[in-house]
């Protein structure tokens, strides 16, 4: 794999999905993992990526200089630049200059780094320190205003590095300075598809389960949809789906699950009615976090008692009598493993239901073969694996469903009013074609809000509606969504008249950060 080794910013992840949209496998790792460790991965290349410190500062994260001795070919970016100067005998001075944001530099466009490229280009910069001098060996091939030395390349070591992100969409030519990294700089062939990804998880997963039985729970979304249909590719009936309602579920969603997903994989499937049992769990809890342990810990629940009957159905059967249901299923995601396991100090900002929330006497072993893909990646196994179009392009529901979205207990005369301004809201978005360009649209039920309003010939003292449409590539970042005006108009005055108790629907203009998507 190329290793993508990380320094603490947000943009690892982002390089990582990069070199993998130029069909090249790419992990990535902390900076912390000694040289030696990352070389028993056998790289192919390596990434050092961008990071918040200054390379002065006390405590910097540092890099092995025998890495660039290693002769796996490097790219350094942003922070990664500037350690790469600093190891090999450059000088990076704090000058005070600081650049931010979209930036002008003059490129020599006959190096391997940025063939091809155009001699003036915009970038996005980030960075207070600057190198001055290149290590010796080096070529300087960019500078901008500030920066005399803002990418170098000792094509003979196969060094290469630039002080700008090339993986952010910003710098215009960036995903090509990538694959010259890649195609040329190191030699790879870009031959990595989702096609690999099936054939090898199918055969990981057949090799951890063997002929045990194994359950996974079905939310409806589009992770555990594409799981378990590789669970199923691998190992066919020993796999069982649970489809919990927990009571928390939008309008026709436990129906569409049961008819739609079954006819489209023939996957055996348990429904199980639990709404009783999550409502009771919930009843006058508002705290968000509190109200995610509870959801959590339900579901694991849910999932032991349904593993016992799958075990008592195989025995009526008179197959394997005793067997124990070994595996749970999970569509856990790449993000999701780099956030848990990731960076020292990375705070915890929810505990999503099925990563933060598992308890520590879990009886089951996990299979989670998306534990390496991001969530594009996913949707295109799923539509080779079949998935029907609808499925693989589903917008996101949290697990925890509807709960997260009362602000304030939840409760059934709640969870109504919610549900019926949500399938508004879905059926005019969907009615306006605007479902692939929105990311999802969380509709928010402010439970506890009242204001005054005046309906028909009287007054009401009714509760606010909040629309959270939102735009993003892997839900990390998130920006607002434009939506047409009329499209908002439609959607509030149907909300208003059509749901009782609604007076006001507001909308949430917050990017991400510093707002998460959902609100609790
Ligand atoms: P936030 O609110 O953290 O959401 O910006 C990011 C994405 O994750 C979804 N989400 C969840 N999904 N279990 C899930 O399966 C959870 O507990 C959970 N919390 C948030 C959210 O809908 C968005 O797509």
């Amino acid at each position: 794999p190329v290793l993508v080794v990380d320094y603490g910013a947000q943009y690892a992840q982002l390089i990582a999905r990069r070199v993998r949209e130029a069909n090249v496998y790419s992990e990535i790792v902390p900076h912390t993992m000694s040289l030696e460790k990352m070389l028993a991965k056998d790289p192919s290349a390596f990434i050092l990526s961008g990071g918040p410190a200054s390379v002065y500062a006390d405590g910097a994260p540092a890099v092995d200089s025998e890495l660039f001795e290693s002769g796996v070919p490097v790219l350094g970016i942003c922070y990664g630049f500037q350690l790469m100067n600093q190891a090999l005998g450059g000088e990076v001075a704090h000058t005070g200059a600081r650049e931010y944001g979209g930036t002008a530099v003059t490129v020599s466009p006959d190096n391997t780094l940025l063939a091809g490229q155009p001699e003036s280009q915009n970038v996005w910069m980030s960075h207070g320190d600057s190198v001055q001098k290149a290590p010796d060996g080096f070529d300087v091939l960019a500078s901008s205003s500030v920066v005399p030395v803002a990418a170098i390349a000792d094509t003979e070591r196969a060094l290469y590095g630039v002080q700008w992100h090339p993986e952010v969409k910003h710098s215009t030519h960036g995903q090509a300075v990538l694959e010259n990294f890649l195609y040329h700089g190191a030699g790879l062939k870009g031959d990595w598809t989702t096609g690999n990804v099936i054939e090898e998880q199918v055969a990981v997963i057949r090799s951890q389960v063997g002929d045990g039985k194994v359950i996974c729970g079905l939310s409806g979304g589009v992770d555990s949809a594409v799981a378990a249909a590789l669970v199923h590719e691998a190992v066919g009936d020993q796999l069982t789906c649970v489809f919990v309602d927990h009571g928390l579920l939008r309008a026709g969603e436990a129906e569409q699950v049961e008819t739609d997903y079954v006819a489209a994989t023939g996957i055996r499937l348990k429904v199980v009615d639990a709404a009783d049992q999550f409502l009771a769990a919930l009843d006058g809890v508002s705290d968000p976090e509190t109200k995610r342990k509870i959801i959590g810990r339900e579901f694991i629940r849910v999932f032991e008692a349904a593993a016992r009957e799958v075990v008592a159905e195989g025995a009526a059967e008179a197959s394997s009598e005793d067997e124990q249901v070994r595996f749970l299923v999970q569509g856990t995601l790449y993000p999701d493993v780099v956030e848990s396991g990731g960076g020292e100090g990375a705070a915890n900002i929810k505990s999503h239901h099925n990563v933060g929330g598992l308890p520590d006497d879990l009886q089951f072993e996990l299979v989670e073969p998306l534990r390496t893909l991001f969530k594009d990646e996913v949707r295109a196994v799923g539509a080779e694996l079949g998935l029907p179009e609808a499925m693989v392009w589903r917008q996101p529901f949290p697990g925890p469903g509807l709960a997260i979205r009362i602000v304030g207990a939840v409760n059934q005369a709640r969870l109504e009013t919610l549900r019926a301004a949500d399938a508004i809201a879905r059926e005019e978005l969907t009615k306006a074609g605007l479902d692939r360009e929105i990311w999802q649209c969380p509709v928010v039920l402010l439970a506890d809000v009242r204001s005054v309003g005046v309906q028909g010939d009287g007054r009401t003292y009714g509760h606010p509606i909040v629309l959270r449409p939102v735009s993003s590539e892997d839900a990390m970042t998130a920006d607002w969504t434009r939506l047409p005006y009329d499209v908002l108009a439609r959607i509030s005055t149907r909300i208003t008249n059509e749901v009782a108790d609604v007076n006001r629907v507001a909308l949430d203009v917050t990017s991400k950060p510093p707002g998460t998507i959902e609100w609790e």
